[in-house]
């Protein structure tokens, strides 16, 4: 493969604007044996043009298992960087290396390395919204799916770290009873709902059921019907009678929520600025067109290096093995 220059992180180049970029996709996954995994949080083109859409444990689920030499994934940087831990004899690639998190970088390395050492006697549970770095420091890694029965499966005595989250941190202790130590990280996207507009929607549509992320601040999970990962909420709207929902989470999750129930009404939560809706500025960074180039160049790359690769496995798996434990 011919090496390109990446310039800021991503092929900044011109797609033919005649071509079929659905199919030239379709063709280059069939030719190099590659699979596209995407986040509800993505642009509509991409989940359609994705093989599987799903939340952060069922991701890691898909890059663990997949037979395919070559992994797209069209989330952000600590994804793709997991499904690398999970496959590093694979290509992974990542179509805009620009693509963060706000959530993982409220938790950088050296501080969080000094704050396990103040609490030597506790084991470190860390989201997997996270850099590869932190999940070298921990101990099992959860995601919004499987967070609660992770922590459940600790001896009652057990001494916790819970991070970067503490909002998600909040609700498992609340859910499990546990307290725990938590890091003061947060989510930019979740942390911004408006309660007042929040309250002011709920009023205008009574019948509507309010779903909210964990990830969102504890006044805004007050006010919901339920709280979930993406996975959850979407497949509690596919379930429930309601007819009308106000979805507080990213507005990617809006695309599959209206294809599995196109007569069901769903409105985004409002955030406390001028718009209507709240999207992932670092998700939204991917587009079709970076897709397709990074795909037909294999281009940008994860890269990282093998010590650290096997040190951060470690807590992945043991996320996995108790997440098939459990069921989930
Ligand atoms: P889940 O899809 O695992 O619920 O995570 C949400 C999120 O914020 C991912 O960045
Ligand atoms: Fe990170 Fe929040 Fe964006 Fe998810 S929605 S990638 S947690 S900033």
């Amino acid at each position: 493969m011919e090496t390109l220059l990446l310039k800021n992180g991503f092929l900044n180049m011109e797609v033919d604007p005649s071509l079929d970029i659905f199919e030239e996709i379709k063709k280059l996954k069939k030719e190099k044996n590659a699979i596209l995994l995407a986040h509800y949080y993505q642009e509509n083109d991409i989940q359609d043009a994705a093989d599987y859409i799903g939340d952060s444990l069922g991701l890691s689920q898909q890059a663990a298992k997949t037979d395919a030499d070559v992994i797209v994934f069209a989330g952000v940087h600590f994804m793709a960087e997991t499904a690398k831990i999970l496959c590093p004899e694979k290509k992974v690639l990542l179509p805009d290396l620009r693509a963060g998190c706000s959530l993982a970088d409220s938790c950088p390395p050296k501080e969080f390395a000094n704050f396990k050492a103040q609490h030597p006697d506790h084991i470190v549970i860390t989201y997997i919204n996270c850099s590869a770095e932190i999940k070298a420091l921990s101990d099992i890694i959860c995601t919004s799916s499987n967070a609660v029965q992770i922590v459940e499966s600790l001896p009652p005595q057990q001494k916790i770290i819970f991070a970067p989250d503490k909002n998600l941190g909040n609700y498992i202790s609340k859910k499990t009873g546990r307290e725990m130590v938590l890091w003061n990280g947060s989510c930019m996207v979740h942390e911004i709902f408006s309660l007042e507009k929040i309250t002011k929607l709920k009023h205008y549509h009574p019948n509507a059921k309010f779903i909210a992320h964990p990830e969102c601040e504890q006044a805004v999970l007050a006010l919901a019907d339920f709280i979930g990962s993406t996975t959850a909420l979407l497949s509690y709207t596919i379930k429930s009678p309601a007819k009308e929902f106000i979805v507080a989470t990213e507005t990617g999750i809006l695309h599959q929520m209206e294809k599995s129930s196109p007569e069901k009404t769903f409105i985004p939560a409002p955030p406390n600025n001028n718009c209507a809706c709240n999207d992932c500025p670092h998700m939204k960074l991917n587009t079709l067109e970076k897709l397709y180039l990074c795909l037909k160049y294999e281009q940008p790359e994860i890269k990282m290096s093998k010590s650290l690769l096997d040190k951060a496995r470690l807590p992945i798996n043991r996320m996995l093995e108790l997440s098939a434990k459990y069921g989930l």
